[in-house]
């Protein structure tokens, strides 16, 4: 696991690992950091077990699979506004 920054109080942690590599994890994670880089932690992680859900992301305390850019955008702003 490797974080990247340590901006704000939600951590979101992007599986790298294989099979959500080949999904979109690459964009979710670069998406994360241009539009919320001082808002959160940034975490890449190696994979989380859940590899038929790729790609798979850690927010806060709950895992998502079959993660889209734009839902997660969504849910991550609601996580911040809170
Ligand atoms: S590669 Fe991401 S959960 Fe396995």
């Amino acid at each position: 696991m490797k974080q990247l920054n340590e901006k704000g109080s939600v951590v979101v942690s992007v599986c790298m690992g294989k099979s959500c590599k080949k999904k979109e994890a690459k964009l979710i994670l670069k998406e994360t950091n241009k539009a919320f880089k001082n808002k959160c932690t940034l975490v890449k992680t190696d994979c989380q077990d859940f590899c038929d859900d790729a790609p798979v992301v850690l927010l806060g305390n709950s895992q998502y699979g079959k993660v889209k850019w734009n839902k997660m955008q969504k849910e991550l702003e609601k996580l911040l506004n809170h």
